[in-house]
This record gives structure tokens, sequence and C-alpha cells, in this order.
């Protein structure tokens, strides 16, 4: 890398090599960034041209108007002819002794057929929702590829989530079938995941559960309801043909935390998700034919869909998945399997990076990390340190540390410098893909301008993978994103500011989401949780900054009855964890006599917060219970 001042931009060699390595093309995308899209576009299999490239009717607008394409044609069938023997997906098991499993383009390919054409005999049909409640094993990747081929829309829960998590989802989108797994390795131990499959499935209307042998745990299986899925895909035929989807079509729902209780629903659709997630993988990872992609996230959340499997498999690239936690069971598994695999381009957060750092450079002994071409960040802000360990300690200070910003609803990463041109500046994530056009507005709706931090909004054409609804709730979908600024705005919920260069640094939320290790979750959503227990009057959570996790939930309720600080601690902690899964354990319980509220009854979660972080209280004097505060002091401190 080439240090100019305290920015860093690629090396001449590397930028030789790079897809992209002209910055002429963002004023080229700039001039009319449709045909842009467009173009990118082009380099892909389509069943039918589609006749506009965008049409806008805010709040909606859609992409690549009356296309027709299927995502699996471009990420499998069209590797076969150079790539057939090539490997595709390599799955990593925790246990260290068992083997990895790899998947050539072809055998991949004739796997997604099987299990495409079990579910046609199990009666799914274009547009039926299917929910999918796998760890990271490599038949999470083909029930995806399998439902996009046939049409039907995936809906992945996040296999740590809890039983009630999984319940929402099904019922929300109203799936019949759901795919999950017998059991799968945590730390060394078997999670058993059908037990909560089984409860999760009550009250909907799944009718068949496919299970995968996985753990070999002994599970109950229910006749005529449950089907191992080896059993299934063993007589099915390796030929299914890919069905052609409109470009608006639905490939998939995934959920997230909004800023009230209930989780949303993102949508995405056919043609614009395919063009954003093949653009991005191939410009930003740079993703060339002898490249191994590792990105550490878990299908269960969006850098999963887009970067564990969809965007690696569009560029033709060679992937790794590992069922386990980077850490266990040394804290340089990580390392290992990077080297094991000859990994090119690293993907993870800023949270693993602050793990690994945490447990010290003696585990880096012996890891020359020869092979990394790139390695690139994700998920919530990465602070000064992280960086720069990251940069110098894996990136070995010649790499491009790429920061990348995007959303559960973009679909894709829209702000990152690109690698082949940069420039790369820590704690920044940097310029917007060509294309895009992003302003940060103050009071009012004013543009600023650099270094003045405001609310990060992305304006039309937007990108083609951005969301197109919010699952069956036009009015949340309005509310969340097209309300602040008008229907031709849409406002990312995220604070940020510009530097001079007109790089981006994002700040962190507007509303109430937290990112724990990386996961969203809200604070409202927590709340909600907490209150279905029926001994606690009231509760409120806030995010405060955690050294390693970037952010940690800390929570304060009031009990009804009379309880010791720790059977109430026990409570909340097991309603949490009931409710939406253990990345939802707060770091701290504290059960108080009483909240700050205002006369009008608000909680004042801004002062609780204060608590945490040595701010100055304020006037307190408006509050109805001013009282409450000089008590959760005395508690927090002790
Ligand atoms: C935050 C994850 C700073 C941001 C892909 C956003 C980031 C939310 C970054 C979306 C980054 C994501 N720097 N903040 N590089 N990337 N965020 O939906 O607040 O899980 O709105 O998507 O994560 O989280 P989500």
């Amino acid at each position: 890398m080439i240090k100019k001042g305290n920015l860093y931009y690629p090396s001449e060699e590397f930028k030789k090599n790079a897809w992209i390595n002209n910055k002429a093309i963002y004023k080229k995308a700039e001039r009319n960034p449709v045909k842009f899209w467009e173009d990118l576009a082009k380099e892909l299999v389509w069943f039918k041209k589609w006749n506009k490239g965008f049409v806008h009717k805010p709040p909606y607008f859609q992409w690549f108007v009356n296309g027709k394409i299927n995502i699996t044609q471009n990420a499998l069938d069209r590797n076969l002819e150079k790539r057939k023997d090539k490997p595709a997906l390599i799955w990593e098991p925790e246990p260290i002794k068992e083997k990895a499993r790899v998947f050539t383009y072809n055998e991949l390919f004739k796997e997604v057929n099987k299990f495409a054409n079990a579910l046609k005999k199990l009666g799914v049909k274009k547009g039926d929702r299917v929910g999918i409640y796998l760890p990271m094993i490599p038949e999470v990747i083909i029930a995806m590829l399998a439902c996009a081929r046939i049409g039907a829309v995936h809906v992945v829960v996040f296999s740590a989530f809890s039983s009630r998590a999984l319940n929402i989802r099904l019922q929300d989108t109203k799936a019949k079938i759901l795919i999950t797994a017998d059991g799968y390795y945590r730390k060394g131990k078997v999670i058993d995941l059908k037990k909560n499959a089984d409860q999760g499935i009550k009250k909907t209307e799944v009718k068949k559960v496919v299970v995968v042998k996985r753990a070999n745990n002994p599970v109950k299986m229910k006749m005529g309801r449950d089907l191992w899925w080896q059993e299934l895909v063993e007589k099915e035929s390796d030929k299914c043909e890919p069905v052609p989807m409109d470009s608006e079509d639905l490939l998939f729902i995934l959920y997230t935390s909004g800023s009230t209780g209930k989780p949303k629903g993102c949508v995405h659709t056919c043609g614009g998700y395919t063009v954003q997630a093949y653009a991005t993988a191939k410009w930003i990872f740079d993703l060339k034919d002898d490249d191994v992609f590792w990105s550490t996230a878990d299908v269960g959340w969006i850098t999963g869909h887009t970067y564990s499997c969809y965007g690696p498999l569009l560029s033709g690239a060679t992937f790794v998945i590992f069922e386990g936690l980077p850490v266990w069971p040394e804290p340089d598994r990580w390392a290992d399997v990077i080297e094991k695999y000859g990994v090119t381009t690293f993907y993870t957060a800023p949270t693993a990076v602050r793990m690994f750092e945490k447990y010290g450079v003696k585990f880096l002994k012996g890891h020359k990390f020869d092979t990394l071409q790139i390695i690139a960040s994700v998920g919530e802000p990465i602070d000064e340190a992280a960086w720069k360990w990251y940069f110098r300690e894996i990136g070995k200070t010649k790499r491009p540390l790429l920061d990348t910003w995007w959303q559960t609803e973009t679909g894709g990463i829209l702000i990152t410098s690109l690698p082949g041109i940069g420039p790369f500046k820590p704690c920044f994530t940097g310029l917007p893909f060509p294309g895009l056009k992003f302003e940060i507005l103050g009071e009012k709706g004013k543009k600023l301008g650099p270094n003045k931090e405001g609310n990060l909004v992305l304006l039309p054409p937007f990108n083609p993978g951005l969301l197109r609804a919010v699952y069956k709730n036009p009015k949340k979908y309005l509310k969340t994103y097209w309300t602040d600024y008008g229907k031709r705005i849409y406002f990312t919920s995220d604070r940020a500011y510009r530097d001079k260069n007109g790089l981006i640094r994002v700040v962190g939320r507007a509303d109430d989401v937290m990112k724990v290790a990386g996961h969203r979750l809200t604070t409202g959503e927590m709340e909600s949780a907490i209150a279905l227990d029926k001994d606690i009057i009231e509760c409120a959570v806030v995010g405060i900054d955690d050294e390693i996790k970037g952010q940690a939930p800390i929570a304060f309720v009031v009990s009804k009855v009379k309880k010791s600080q720790d059977q109430i601690i026990k409570q909340v902690v097991f309603q949490l964890r009931k409710e939406i899964g253990p990345i939802a354990t707060p770091k701290q319980v504290y059960s108080v006599k009483d909240l700050p509220k205002t006369r009008s009854g608000k909680i004042m979660r801004r002062i609780l917060r204060k608590l945490f972080t040595g701010e100055e209280l304020g006037d307190l004097s408006t509050l109805a219970n001013s009282g409450s505060v000089a008590e959760i002091k005395k508690i927090v401190e002790k």
C-alpha cells in the first residue's frame, strides 16, 4: 500500500491486476447511473432482456422492468462450461477431526437440482415461502439455491435464534415447509436444533419439515410430517430447469430489527438483487478465478446471503463456509482456516477483529497469511485501534483493508472505496460505490458540508438491490424509509459525516437499533421480550459501548414482586433467550424501584445511557420522578 498523508492507496501491482483501477468510472457512472447498472446487468444471463432500466413511483421503484432471470442460472449453470470441476464451496466443520466437504461447481449444481426436485415433490411452487433454519453447513447453501431455482421465496432464520423468533417469521410468511437439521456443533457441544424447530412450527402452516442429518443426535421424527433430507434427495434426478423469474418477483425475505418491537421482513427481488450481488462481489472483492473468498458471516444475516452464498458464486469464485466460531477450539482457528484453504479474501466484523486482538499476537506466530489479497470489515463502525491492528497484523500493511457499509435493506455493499483505486483511511468506510448518490442531511433536510455529522440518505435511482417492501406491511415501509425526507429519499437511519476528500464515516444509528457483535438488535424488541414476564411491571433497555462487541445491551427492570437481584437477572435472561436467542443476552440487568420518566410518562433512556458514559446527567428537574436517577446511579455504581 502507498501512504499519502493519512490516506492509503493500492500498490501499482495491485492496481494493474484489479478489475477496476481507473477512477474515471465514478464520473461515468454519475453521468448516467441507470445505464451504469444496466451495463453491469448485461454481463449476466437473462431469459428475456428488460425493457426499462428504472421506473420510479415513489416510494416504490423497479429495476430491469419486465426482464426475466434466474439467479441460480447465473450462479451455477453459467459456470459449468469453464469451471465445472473447480471447487465452488468448501465447508469447514467445527470439529477439527472431521473432514471438510468440497463441492465443485458441477457437484453443487447437481445437489441443488436434486433438492429443487424434492421441493417440487413436496408441493412447493413458484412464489411459495420456504423457511430455512439451518446452521452453517453445505445444505443451507443448497437449500437457498434450490428455492431460488424453482422460484420459491426463501426465508432464512438464523440458527441461533430461538424457537419464538422462528415462529414469528414462519407465521408472518405463512411458510408451509421448513428445512432444518438434527443439530450442529457449537464449542464442542451438539446443539439440538430439531427441538427448537418443533417448538417453532407450533401454530404455523408448516406441513412438512425436512431435516438434515448433521450431528446424529437423537431426534423425534413425526411420521408424515418430518422427512430426512438425505433420504429425500437420494431418489431425485440431478436435472431441474431454472424457472424464469420476473425481475420484480420475490427472491427472498429476510427479517431484521427495526425501531419497534417486531422484526420487519425485508423483501428482495430477483433482478435487482442479482445484479447488485454480482457487481459488488466482483468489483469490491475483486474476485477472479483463482480467488478463495471467506466471509465469516452466518447466512442467517444479510452478509451471509450476499457474500457467503450468492456473490462469490455469481463471480465463479471458490468460497469457504465455516460451521463454528473463529476462535474455537483455539484462538487462531480462523488463521488456520485461512491458511488451510489459501484464502485470498477475508471478510469479517470488527468484533471478530477485536477478539483476535485480545488474544494477542502470540497466536499469530507462524501465520504468514501469504495468500491474502484483500481484507475487509462489515456490520458496525470499526474503531481506529481495530482498523490499525487488522491492517498491520493480518493485512501486513500490504493489502487493502475495505470497510464496507450496507444494510439488510440495501441487499449489497453500498459504501466502500474500491480496492484498485482507494483511498483507504482508518475508521472511514470510504467512497460510495459508483452510480450511488448519498447525502448527509442536517436539520430540516439541509445538505451538510465536510466534517458535519448528520443523517445519511440515498437519492434516486438508489441501487438495484434496495428492498422493495416490508413484507405485507406497506405502512411500515413508508414510515421507516420514506417519511423523514419525503417519498423520494431513502433514509438509512444512520449518522455519518464526510471528510474533505468525500470519504464517508458512519458513526452509528440514529434510532434504537444496536449492533451487538455485528448483530442487529433493537432495544424495543428486547423490551417487548422482557415485558412478557408477568413479574415485570416495566423495563428499559439501552445500548452502551463495549470494548469487544462494539455495543452491549443493559436492561433495567421494575419488578412487581420482591425478589432477589439474582432471581430477576435469571428471569430476564431466560426471557430474552426464549424470545430472541442467546445474542440478546444482556451485559447487565439491574432491578430498580422506578425508571426515570417525563411528566407525560416517557421513559428517559438517554439518562440511563449517560450513567455509563460518564456524561453530565443534565437538568433532571423536568422528570416526574427525579429521585429515581440517584437510586439507579447507586445500584449501577455498586
Ligand atoms: C451498521 C449489515 C459502520 C449500520 C450489513 C447499518 C455499519 C447497520 C457498517 C445495518 C460499517 C453496517 N460501518 N456501520 N462498515 N456496516 N453498519 O442490517 O448502522 O445487519 O445501518 O446489515 O449496521 O445492519 P445489518
